[in-house]
């Protein structure tokens, strides 16, 4: 048989290999696939008892034929197989990598002074770190030229081209997540399809009291620049969510609309500003002064 190493490293490398190769294919969005079909887990429990049961069966094999051998093929059975599991390949590298000398051959290596009795070995470097100390030199060079004599790319651009990333991914991840809104962060939306939106809200919720024109009935007038709770998007979203003063009727819209509804509504509204209602309801309130406005 060919020297695979004992069963406890042959196990666990085909068993991870197989998981490496199911996540690897199977989409499972962020989630590990295991986590996201638990299924996956009882494959996976599978995969365990099967590569459990051909190393049983392996083994019980190989001893059914060690019985049929003679005494001396048995025994050189035996030398063979502890050869085998010593891991011949592992013990040479690890003596090329550190380069020691065997410690009955240092004498070829001992320097020829000697103070009271303390000698010493002319060992050579360990070729791992040499090996690391070229590969460093040869990065250098190859860094220097890179980015100092042929101007590769600066930390600075480094950043910005991150910061763009970064900002095309807020803006995708705010389109999925539009409910994430308040009073404090919102703006004025001015997309045709957005104040869409913002109109049917209102004629579903809104027109009993503020009438479809924004005219005013029971509630105040929405066209005027006058406010009772304080014009501008961002008050005019917390008067819809959070609703008027207690007893004159204006509901807290956030129980039944979504924060992007409210956002959207209160966008529309603000489109109204100006337009001429058939009945208008006289004023009320102050005149809103946007704070930006100096
Ligand atoms: C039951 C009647 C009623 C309904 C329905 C209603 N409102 Fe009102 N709304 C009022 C009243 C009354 C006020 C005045 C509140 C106050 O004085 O505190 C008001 C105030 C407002 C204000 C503030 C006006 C200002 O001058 O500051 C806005 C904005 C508003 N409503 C938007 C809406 C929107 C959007 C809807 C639909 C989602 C809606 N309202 C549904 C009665 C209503």
């Amino acid at each position: 048989m060919k020297n695979t190493g004992p069963w406890w490293i042959r196990i666990p490398v085909v068993f991870f290999i197989i998981i490496g190769m199911m996540e690897y294919f199977i989409n499972s969005g962020d989630m590990p696939a295991f986590i996201e079909y638990p299924i996956i887990q009882f494959f996976m429990l599978l995969v365990l008892l099967i590569l459990i049961a051909i190393e049983l069966i392996v083994t019980s094999i190989e001893n059914v034929m060690f019985q049929t051998l003679s005494e001396e093929a048995k025994e050189r059975y035996l030398t063979a197989k502890a050869k085998r599991s010593e891991w011949t390949w592992g013990k040479n590298m690890y003596k090329k990598l550190t380069g020691n000398k065997a410690i009955e051959e240092e004498g070829e290596i001992v320097l020829d002074h000697n103070y009271d009795g303390i000698r010493e070995l002319d060992n050579k470097l360990p070729p791992w770190w040499v090996y690391m100390f070229y590969a460093t030199i040869i990065f250098a060079v190859v860094y220097m030229l890179r980015f100092h004599v042929f101007n590769g790319y600066t930390q600075k651009m480094e950043y910005e081209q991150e910061m763009i990333e970064a900002k095309t991914a807020l803006e995708a991840y705010k389109k999925t997540a539009v409910d994430l809104v308040d009073a404090n962060t919102v703006e004025l939306l001015t997309d045709p399809a957005d104040l869409e939106v913002g109109k049917n809200v209102y004629t579903a919720n809104c027109i009993a009291c503020h009438m479809a024109d924004g005219g005013g009935g029971i509630g105040p007038n929405l066209t005027d620049e006058n406010w009772l709770l304080g014009g501008g998007i961002k008050n005019i979203y917390s008067t819809i969510s959070e609703g008027g003063r207690d007893g004159k009727g204006m509901v807290a819209w956030k129980q039944s609309l979504k924060p992007s509804q409210i956002a959207k509504v209160a966008s529309y509204i603000i489109s109204l500003q100006g337009t001429t209602p058939a009945n208008p309801k006289a004023a009320e309130g102050d005149i809103w002064i946007a704070e930006e406005t100096p």
